[in-house]
Protein backbone atom coordinates (compact mmCIF):
# COMPACT_ATOMS: atom_id res chain seq x y z
CA UNK A 1 0.00 0.00 0.00
CA UNK A 2 1.59 3.45 -1.06
CA UNK A 3 0.92 6.36 1.27
CA UNK A 4 1.23 10.00 1.54
CA UNK A 5 4.60 9.89 3.33
CA UNK A 6 4.94 7.02 5.46
CA UNK A 7 3.51 9.36 8.14
CA UNK A 8 -0.08 8.98 6.43
CA UNK A 9 0.54 4.82 6.26
CA UNK A 10 1.27 5.13 10.30
CA UNK A 11 -1.86 7.14 10.51
CA UNK A 12 -3.51 4.42 8.63
CA UNK A 13 -2.72 1.57 10.96
CA UNK A 14 -3.21 3.22 14.22
CA UNK A 15 -6.72 4.21 12.53
CA UNK A 16 -7.43 0.87 12.11
CA UNK A 17 -6.97 -0.45 15.32
CA UNK A 18 -10.29 -0.89 17.75
CA UNK A 19 -10.14 1.88 20.06
CA UNK A 20 -11.49 -0.64 22.77
CA UNK A 21 -8.79 -3.43 21.90
CA UNK A 22 -4.83 -3.58 23.28
CA UNK A 23 -2.48 -0.25 23.23
CA UNK A 24 0.26 0.77 20.65
CA UNK A 25 3.41 -0.25 22.14
CA UNK A 26 6.43 0.92 21.39
CA UNK A 27 10.15 1.93 22.42
CA UNK A 28 11.00 5.34 24.18
CA UNK A 29 12.96 7.85 22.55
CA UNK A 30 11.95 6.52 18.95
CA UNK A 31 10.25 8.68 15.66
CA UNK A 32 7.18 11.01 17.54
CA UNK A 33 4.74 10.38 15.20
CA UNK A 34 3.91 6.57 17.06
CA UNK A 35 2.88 8.52 19.60
CA UNK A 36 1.25 11.71 18.72
CA UNK A 37 -0.88 10.23 16.33
CA UNK A 38 -2.10 7.73 18.97
CA UNK A 39 -2.82 10.05 21.00
CA UNK A 40 -4.67 11.86 18.26
CA UNK A 41 -6.62 9.54 16.80
CA UNK A 42 -7.35 8.23 20.85
CA UNK A 43 -5.63 5.16 21.39
CA UNK A 44 -3.82 3.95 24.25
CA UNK A 45 -0.12 4.29 23.81
CA UNK A 46 2.25 2.41 25.53
CA UNK A 47 6.36 3.41 25.39
CA UNK A 48 9.16 1.06 27.03
CA UNK A 49 12.44 2.68 27.52
CA UNK A 50 15.50 1.62 25.99
CA UNK A 51 18.81 0.54 27.66
CA UNK A 52 21.17 3.74 28.27
CA UNK A 53 22.82 2.34 25.12
CA UNK A 54 19.62 2.51 23.16
CA UNK A 55 19.38 -1.12 23.03
CA UNK A 56 15.54 -2.85 23.30
CA UNK A 57 15.16 -3.58 27.21
CA UNK A 58 14.00 -7.09 26.03
CA UNK A 59 12.67 -8.58 28.92
CA UNK A 60 10.64 -5.44 29.64
CA UNK A 61 9.11 -5.71 26.25
CA UNK A 62 8.18 -9.26 26.14
CA UNK A 63 6.97 -8.11 29.58
CA UNK A 64 4.97 -5.55 28.62
CA UNK A 65 3.47 -7.55 25.53
CA UNK A 66 2.36 -9.94 27.55
CA UNK A 67 0.57 -7.86 30.50
CA UNK A 68 -0.98 -5.52 28.35
CA UNK A 69 -1.31 -7.33 24.73
CA UNK A 70 -0.96 -4.52 22.29
CA UNK A 71 -2.58 -4.63 19.30
CA UNK A 72 0.20 -3.18 17.25
CA UNK A 73 3.99 -2.45 17.75
CA UNK A 74 6.03 0.08 15.94
CA UNK A 75 9.52 -0.45 15.94
CA UNK A 76 11.97 2.21 13.70
CA UNK A 77 14.72 -0.28 12.54
CA UNK A 78 17.30 1.99 12.47
CA UNK A 79 15.83 3.89 15.20
CA UNK A 80 14.99 7.77 15.16
CA UNK A 81 16.80 9.79 17.08
CA UNK A 82 19.26 7.56 18.13
CA UNK A 83 20.46 6.23 14.89
CA UNK A 84 21.21 2.30 16.21
CA UNK A 85 19.56 -0.84 14.93
CA UNK A 86 18.19 -2.90 17.23
CA UNK A 87 19.43 -6.36 17.68
CA UNK A 88 17.44 -8.22 14.81
CA UNK A 89 16.96 -11.55 17.32
CA UNK A 90 15.36 -9.76 19.61
CA UNK A 91 12.99 -7.96 16.85
CA UNK A 92 12.42 -11.44 15.67
CA UNK A 93 11.65 -12.71 19.08
CA UNK A 94 9.11 -9.23 19.55
CA UNK A 95 7.28 -10.08 16.24
CA UNK A 96 7.05 -13.95 17.33
CA UNK A 97 5.56 -13.16 20.91
CA UNK A 98 3.41 -10.15 19.57
CA UNK A 99 -0.33 -10.91 19.35
CA UNK A 100 -1.28 -8.32 17.14
CA UNK A 101 0.27 -6.40 14.15
CA UNK A 102 4.32 -5.34 14.40
CA UNK A 103 5.43 -2.41 11.92
CA UNK A 104 8.97 -2.19 11.08
CA UNK A 105 9.94 0.96 9.83
CA UNK A 106 12.96 0.70 7.73
CA UNK A 107 12.80 4.84 7.00
CA UNK A 108 16.57 4.94 7.06
CA UNK A 109 17.40 1.37 5.52
CA UNK A 110 19.14 3.14 2.58
CA UNK A 111 21.69 3.94 5.17
CA UNK A 112 21.63 0.69 7.15
CA UNK A 113 22.10 -1.72 4.41
CA UNK A 114 19.71 -4.08 6.12
CA UNK A 115 15.96 -5.22 6.02
CA UNK A 116 13.76 -7.76 7.60
CA UNK A 117 11.47 -7.73 4.39
CA UNK A 118 12.57 -11.30 3.52
CA UNK A 119 10.79 -12.51 7.19
CA UNK A 120 6.94 -11.28 5.89
CA UNK A 121 6.83 -14.82 4.33
CA UNK A 122 7.95 -16.22 8.12
CA UNK A 123 5.60 -13.79 10.25
CA UNK A 124 1.86 -13.39 8.60
CA UNK A 125 1.65 -10.03 11.92
CA UNK A 126 4.60 -8.57 10.04
CA UNK A 127 4.70 -4.92 8.46
CA UNK A 128 7.29 -3.27 7.01
CA UNK A 129 7.22 -0.07 6.45
CA UNK A 130 9.48 2.07 3.82
CA UNK A 131 9.57 5.25 2.62
CA UNK A 132 12.00 7.85 -0.33
CA UNK A 133 11.87 11.05 2.28
CA UNK A 134 15.57 9.64 3.67
CA UNK A 135 17.06 8.50 0.14
CA UNK A 136 16.55 12.53 -0.53
CA UNK A 137 13.21 12.87 -1.72
CA UNK A 138 11.11 14.07 1.24
CA UNK A 139 8.89 16.43 -0.64
CA UNK A 140 7.65 13.58 -2.93
CA UNK A 141 5.74 12.40 0.17
CA UNK A 142 6.06 8.55 -1.10
CA UNK A 143 5.71 6.03 1.71
CA UNK A 144 5.19 2.05 1.48
CA UNK A 145 3.70 -0.43 3.55
CA UNK A 146 4.80 -3.93 2.31
CA UNK A 147 2.66 -6.88 4.47
CA UNK A 148 0.34 -10.06 3.60
CA UNK A 149 -2.69 -8.92 1.20
CA UNK A 150 -5.39 -9.67 3.63
CA UNK A 151 -4.04 -6.64 5.90
CA UNK A 152 -3.48 -4.74 3.44
CA UNK A 153 -7.07 -5.14 2.16
CA UNK A 154 -8.66 -4.11 5.39
CA UNK A 155 -6.44 -1.09 5.42
CA UNK A 156 -6.95 0.05 2.11
CA UNK A 157 -10.30 0.63 3.06
CA UNK A 158 -9.35 3.62 5.31
CA UNK A 159 -6.58 4.90 2.58
CA UNK A 160 -8.23 7.91 0.99
CA UNK A 161 -8.95 7.61 -2.59
CA UNK A 162 -6.02 9.63 -4.50
CA UNK A 163 -3.67 10.00 -1.77
CA UNK A 164 -1.09 9.89 -3.72
CA UNK A 165 -1.44 12.14 -6.60
CA UNK A 166 -0.54 12.09 -10.30
CA UNK A 167 2.36 14.02 -9.77
CA UNK A 168 3.89 12.47 -7.45
CA UNK A 169 3.32 9.16 -9.36
CA UNK A 170 5.11 10.47 -12.47
CA UNK A 171 7.59 11.83 -10.40
CA UNK A 172 8.62 8.76 -8.28
CA UNK A 173 8.26 6.64 -11.51
CA UNK A 174 11.20 8.76 -12.61
CA UNK A 175 13.16 8.63 -9.47
CA UNK A 176 13.00 4.74 -9.20
CA UNK A 177 14.22 4.21 -13.17
CA UNK A 178 17.47 6.24 -11.98
CA UNK A 179 17.77 4.65 -8.53
CA UNK A 180 21.16 4.10 -8.71
CA UNK A 181 21.77 8.07 -8.40
CA UNK A 182 19.95 7.65 -5.51
CA UNK A 183 21.96 4.55 -4.25
CA UNK A 184 25.45 6.37 -4.47
CA UNK A 185 24.26 9.39 -2.77
CA UNK A 186 23.49 7.14 0.37
CA UNK A 187 26.72 5.42 -0.17
CA UNK A 188 28.49 9.20 0.10
CA UNK A 189 26.13 9.63 3.23
CA UNK A 190 27.30 6.91 4.99
CA UNK A 191 31.37 7.33 4.09
CA UNK A 192 30.90 11.00 5.36
CA UNK A 193 29.23 9.79 8.62
CA UNK A 194 32.00 8.26 9.56
CA UNK A 195 34.20 11.04 9.17
CA UNK A 196 32.19 13.07 10.68
CA UNK A 197 31.66 10.46 13.48
CA UNK A 198 36.09 10.06 13.64
CA UNK A 199 36.01 13.81 14.07
CA UNK A 200 33.47 14.75 16.31
CA UNK A 201 34.86 11.74 18.52
CA UNK A 202 38.17 13.83 18.88
CA UNK A 203 36.25 17.24 20.23
CA UNK A 204 36.13 17.22 23.79
CA UNK A 205 33.08 16.69 26.02
CA UNK A 206 31.05 15.05 23.58
CA UNK A 207 29.75 11.62 23.53
CA UNK A 208 29.31 10.21 20.14
CA UNK A 209 26.70 7.35 19.35
CA UNK A 210 27.24 5.00 16.66
CA UNK A 211 24.73 5.82 13.30
CA UNK A 212 23.08 3.18 10.74
CA UNK A 213 20.99 6.63 9.49
CA UNK A 214 22.09 9.72 8.03
CA UNK A 215 22.40 11.45 11.45
CA UNK A 216 24.27 11.26 14.39
CA UNK A 217 23.18 11.69 17.89
CA UNK A 218 25.25 13.12 20.51
CA UNK A 219 25.63 14.18 23.82
CA UNK A 220 27.44 17.41 25.38
CA UNK A 221 29.00 16.99 28.87
CA UNK A 222 30.99 20.35 29.37
CA UNK A 223 28.52 23.04 27.42
CA UNK A 224 24.55 22.78 27.51
CA UNK A 225 22.82 21.26 24.48
CA UNK A 226 20.79 24.63 23.46
CA UNK A 227 24.10 26.74 23.73
CA UNK A 228 25.78 24.34 21.03
CA UNK A 229 22.35 24.65 19.18
CA UNK A 230 22.37 28.30 19.40
CA UNK A 231 25.69 28.77 18.80
CA UNK A 232 25.16 27.15 15.44
CA UNK A 233 22.49 28.76 14.40
CA UNK A 234 24.49 32.15 15.06
CA UNK A 235 26.69 30.47 12.44
CA UNK A 236 23.51 29.96 9.98
CA UNK A 237 23.82 26.33 10.76
CA UNK A 238 20.86 24.26 11.86
CA UNK A 239 20.61 20.89 13.60
CA UNK A 240 18.39 19.10 16.03
CA UNK A 241 18.37 19.94 19.76
CA UNK A 242 16.60 16.28 21.13
CA UNK A 243 17.71 17.18 24.52
CA UNK A 244 15.26 16.36 26.99
CA UNK A 245 16.25 16.83 30.91
CA UNK A 246 15.76 13.47 32.75
CA UNK A 247 15.85 11.13 29.74
CA UNK A 248 18.11 9.60 27.97
CA UNK A 249 18.13 12.60 25.51
CA UNK A 250 19.50 14.53 27.96
CA UNK A 251 21.78 16.81 26.92
CA UNK A 252 21.66 15.19 23.17
CA UNK A 253 21.71 17.10 19.94
CA UNK A 254 21.41 15.75 16.23
CA UNK A 255 23.14 16.45 13.18
CA UNK A 256 22.38 15.14 9.78
CA UNK A 257 25.09 14.55 7.42
CA UNK A 258 25.14 17.08 4.72
CA UNK A 259 27.66 17.31 2.01
CA UNK A 260 31.30 17.19 2.46
CA UNK A 261 31.13 21.43 2.49
CA UNK A 262 28.25 21.41 5.28
CA UNK A 263 29.94 18.84 7.43
CA UNK A 264 33.00 20.18 6.95
CA UNK A 265 31.52 24.12 8.42
CA UNK A 266 29.68 22.00 11.01
CA UNK A 267 32.66 20.27 12.57
CA UNK A 268 34.86 23.71 12.13
CA UNK A 269 31.96 25.64 13.89
CA UNK A 270 32.19 22.81 16.70
CA UNK A 271 35.69 22.89 17.08
CA UNK A 272 35.40 26.64 17.49
CA UNK A 273 32.44 27.14 19.90
CA UNK A 274 33.84 24.53 22.07
CA UNK A 275 37.03 26.19 21.96
CA UNK A 276 36.02 29.27 22.94
CA UNK A 277 33.41 28.06 25.91
CA UNK A 278 35.49 25.06 27.50
C1 LIG B 1 11.57 6.49 11.70
C2 LIG B 1 10.80 7.38 10.78
N1 LIG B 1 9.72 6.91 10.16
C3 LIG B 1 9.00 7.68 9.32
C4 LIG B 1 9.34 9.00 9.09
C5 LIG B 1 8.45 9.85 8.21
O1 LIG B 1 8.77 9.70 6.90
P1 LIG B 1 7.86 10.32 5.74
O2 LIG B 1 8.55 11.55 5.26
O3 LIG B 1 7.82 9.24 4.71
O4 LIG B 1 6.51 10.62 6.30
C6 LIG B 1 10.46 9.54 9.72
C7 LIG B 1 10.83 10.94 9.49
O5 LIG B 1 11.60 11.54 10.18
C8 LIG B 1 11.21 8.71 10.59
O6 LIG B 1 12.26 9.20 11.26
Amino acid sequence: MLGNGSDELIQIVIQSLSVEAGPVLSVSPTFIMYKLLSKVIGKQYLEVPLNADFSLNFPHILEQIKQHKPVCIFLAYPNNPTGNLFDEQQVLRIIASAPGLVVIDEAYMPFAGVTLIDRLVDFPNLLVMRTLSKAGLAGLRFGMLFGHQSWLDELNKIRLPFNINSLTQTSVEFALDHYDFFQDNAQKIVEERSRVFRQLESLPGLDVFPSDTNFILFRTNLLEAEQIFESLLARNILIKCVHKPDTLLDQCLRVTIGTDVENDLFLDSMRDILKENI
